[in-house]
């Protein structure tokens, strides 16, 4: 059980968050009146039955409701608005830096053009430099589940807006679709000096995160949580300080773990990774940043250091210059200096 000191200090720290699809911050409501503003037929007669149906056995059948719910996106202004709505959930929750991915196959594939997903989007992320003092950057994401080709044709398309993305992420179904399926396109990605992520042990086994890193030479592994079955993985991960974004109330929801109890955050701090706190997909999963802090802290003996620690890691983690990192590095050390030591 966190103290209420804890709670406080753990809400208002400075943080990062580097695993948030744009896609998954689209709230029912927001669903809803999308679908309105477009004409679009949705499944559900309500608010309140779409959210019921928010029940997941797994992965697969979360990404189902997922891809549904992002059907009602259409225009710039559509992608705008869903960005700022995150945005300013990140800045109640102190995100002073988010890394955002979005997935352009899933929009391009309704006859969305690509500059539509990627203008509007990005338009909410330099505006909130401005509107709430938050860095923010785009990684574009390949959906595993389609082919190597499509990938291919997908960074041909966004190309023309490369000064708009800083890096590439790989996600959807992971099971049977292990990362060797896109190590050409990631091996392109990173000749054009792109940052690059994957998710990886998350559903699938520790061997898709040791081929994450050894085929598509990846930065960051995102999940990652079942590295821990492989112990000269856990071993390799902590001694290249290899970043892991890991995101607990999405584990709970799609039964990576029966229990947060059962969560082996703690573990992965202990085993000296660079483990860090995201909401993955916050509209589908129970909440957002600070929330999947709260039921981390509520459900594992995590302390006041294991906060620093994570406050750090998530800065250490992103994808920023020497002088923004130092910067913000600073800022989480003096807030701990300040903070009240009685948590
Ligand atoms: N796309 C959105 N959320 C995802 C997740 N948790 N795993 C894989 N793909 C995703
Ligand atoms: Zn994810």
């Amino acid at each position: 059980m966190m103290n209420n000191t804890l709670r406080n200090l753990v809400q208002k720290m400075p943080k990062a968050e580097l695993h948030i699809h744009i896609e998954g911050s689209l709230e029912p409501e927001l669903i809803f009146a999308l679908a309105k503003r477009n004409q679009v037929a949705l499944a559900y007669p309500s608010v309140e039955a779409l959210r019921s149906a928010y029940a997941f056995t797994d992965l697969q059948s979360f990404l189902d409701i997922y891809y549904a719910g992002a059907s009602v996106l259409r225009t710039e202004q559509d992608f705008y608005d869903m960005t700022a709505a995150y945005l300013v959930q990140a800045q109640a929750d102190n995100v002073r830096h988010a890394e955002i991915f979005f997935d352009p196959q899933t929009h391009t594939a309704r006859g969305v053009p690509i500059e539509t997903v990627i203008n509007g989007i990005h338009r909410a992320c330099t505006e909130a430099q401005q509107r709430f003092d938050i860095s923010a950057s785009l990684i574009l994401c390949f959906l595993r589940h389609l082919s190597e080709e499509d990938a291919f044709e997908t960074l041909e398309q966004a190309l023309p807006w490369r000064d708009k993305f800083i890096g590439v992420g790989l996600d959807s179904s992971e099971r049977g679709h292990p990362p060797e399926k896109f190590a050409r396109v990631f091996a392109r990605c990173r000749e054009l000096g792109l940052h690059l992520v994957a998710h990886a042990g998350e559903e699938g086994p520790p061997a898709y995160i040791q081929t994450a890193l050894d085929l598509l030479k990846v930065e960051r592994i995102d999940h990652g949580v079942r590295c821990l079955e492989d112990g000269a993985l856990t071993q390799r991960l902590a001694r290249d300080k290899v970043p892991l974004t890991v995101c607990p109330l999405s584990n709970l929801k799609l039964h990576v773990f029966d229990s947060m109890a059962a969560h082996n955050l703690l573990q992965l701090l202990e085993a000296g990774l660079v483990a860090t706190v995201n909401s993955d997909d916050p509209a589908y999963f129970g909440g957002y940043i600070n929330d999947n802090f709260i039921a981390s802290f509520e459900a594992l003996p995590l302390t006041l250091e294991h906060a620093q620690q994570l406050a750090r890691n998530s800065f250490l983690a992103a994808f920023l210059d020497d002088a923004a990192r130092a910067r913000y590095l600073d800022e989480v050390d003096e807030y701990f200096c300040e903070a009240d030591w009685g948590a």
